[in-house]
């Protein structure tokens, strides 16, 4: 079993801890939204923001980021998040193309892509959070009227557990293949359940399945502690993100997948920054520069 000790998950809804990182993601993704040149546009995520009260006077709309781009939060950082929300689009679209229907959200926190993306019939969307994550995300949704546009399962369990009964109970069928992401997911998770999700993705996909996930790779997290990035993230919404991310050596999980056969490609954001023409490029002192976007696919046997 799994040690589901709350060290930097906590039971807290999205008031708190690491639930709070799904706002700080919506608000980025609503600055994003409001850019004259967004990358990815979420028309929900503003209301997420503006319905929980822990995030009062936090911006959703360039104009309200009085530094703007130069604010290492809700600039840069808000950047980084509207890149990786395209970035992650693409692959999702590009996936299903592939054939395959059933779509895995692994820590899914506020993400709409359920309600925004144009889905081929008879997809169906699984979004695993905690309870009372997915708990706030129904509730916003239902009071701005928002409808799936494929059918939408959440699944309240936490990672750190054993979740594979709740997604096989909820509908999902490791006979046919998948989609799985986990976005701004591992560094939260203790090593063993990374290990957990990365062999249990394994298990439960047919050939044809693909899987995207962030990591990150330096050594010593605590490097950049002094950075812009953290320490404005810290001054300006008190969240600490260095204390909230799971301290323990990280496992190799694109090594793991191709030991089991998968085709891996371990990605820069600021390559994409530089495809896309817009996005953050590296800077001095960067908490970003670990940061490796994984894309992985099992060959159809
Ligand atoms: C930074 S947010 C990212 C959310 C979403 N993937 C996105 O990009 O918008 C991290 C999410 O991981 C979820 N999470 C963290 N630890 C978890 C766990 N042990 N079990 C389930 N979800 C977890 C949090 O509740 C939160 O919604």
């Amino acid at each position: 079993m799994l040690d589901a000790s709350p060290r930097n998950t906590g039971t807290d809804g999205v008031d708190g801890g690491v639930g709070l990182t799904a706002l700080l993601v919506a608000a980025a993704r609503a600055i994003e939204t409001h850019r004259g040149d967004s990358l990815a546009r979420d028309p929900y995520a503003e209301h997420f923001v503006r319905s929980a009260p822990a995030c009062a006077g936090w911006p959703v709309h360039p104009g309200e980021v009085p530094d703007g781009d130069a604010n290492p939060l809700w600039g840069r950082f808000a950047r980084y998040f509207g890149l990786r929300t395209r970035v992650l689009d693409d692959f999702l679209v590009r996936s299903v193309a592939g054939g395959a229907r059933q779509v895995v959200l692994l820590g899914a926190g506020l993400d709409t892509r359920a309600f925004r993306l144009d889905w081929p019939a008879g997809c169906v969307i699984f979004e695993i959070d905690r309870d009372s994550v997915l708990a706030f995300k129904h509730r916003v949704l239902g009071d701005v009227s928002a409808t799936p546009r494929a059918t939408r399962v959440p699944i309240p369990v936490d990672l750190r557990a054993d979740w594979v009964a709740a997604l096989t109970g909820a509908g999902f069928d490791p006979a046919e293949p998948s989609v799985w992401l986990a976005e701004g997911l591992l560094f939260y998770l203790p090593h063993d359940a990374e290990t957990y999700l990365v062999d249990t993705v394994d298990r439960l996909s047919a050939g044809g399945s693909a899987l995207a996930y962030e990591v990150k790779v330096e050594k010593d997290l605590m490097a950049y502690r002094d950075s812009p990035l953290y320490t404005s993230t810290n001054q300006q919404i008190g969240i600490d993100l260095l204390s909230l991310f799971s301290g323990e050596p990280r496992p190799d999980s694109a090594a793991a997948l191709a030991d089991k056969g998968w085709s891996t490609s371990v990605e820069l954001p600021y390559d994409f920054t530089r495809r896309h023409g817009r996005g953050p490029l590296p800077e001095p002192n960067d908490a970003l520069e670990g940061n490796r976007w994984v894309f992985a696919n099992k060959a159809l046997t």
